[in-house]
């Protein structure tokens, strides 16, 4: 068993496709889709499971919801069985597992709203230092839901 190598409070994160980058507050757009990110351990190394990756957003202002502008992150572990929550619902601003249809509200602490995933998604905290986005807590329940894989 390799032990979790998931995201630790002052982690920084880089876009997946761009893992070289260190992502800023400023690149989180309020509204647009979120971004799969990695974690970068405070040494600069990258945890490089698919396992450790978060989805990261802001969530329009006009939602109207207490989390509305606020960095929200979540892993992007589906709980059902594994997958990389990949797709994203635009209007109805949900996240989609592209495996077998899990839908999750990144505006209700990740609850589930579709699909057969058994868990809500579990969220961490973010927190802009300096401009940058930084890991400031831990998940708030195991990412990976029932299926128990960490890498
Ligand atoms: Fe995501 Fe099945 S692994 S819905």
């Amino acid at each position: 068993f390799a032990a979790p190598d998931w995201a630790e409070p002052g982690d920084r994160l880089s876009p997946a496709d761009h893992p070289t980058e260190t992502l800023r507050a400023r690149d989180i757009i309020a509204g647009a889709p979120p971004i799969l990110v990695s974690p970068r351990k405070p040494d600069g190394e990258l945890r490089g499971s698919r396992f450790s990756q978060l989805l990261i957003l802001r969530l329009a202002p006009t939602a109207n919801g207490p989390s509305s502008g606020r960095l929200l992150g979540y892993t992007a572990i589906c709980s059902h069985a594994g997958c990389v929550v990949s797709s994203w619902i635009p209007g109805l601003n949900l996240f989609l597992c592209p495996c077998h249809g899990s839908e999750y509200d990144p505006a209700r602490h990740g609850a589930v709203v579709g699909g057969p995933a058994p868990a809500p998604l579990p969220s961490i905290p973010l927190q802009d230092v300096s401009g940058l986005v930084e890991v400031a807590g831990h998940f708030s329940a195991r990412p990976g839901g029932r299926t128990g894989r960490t890498d």
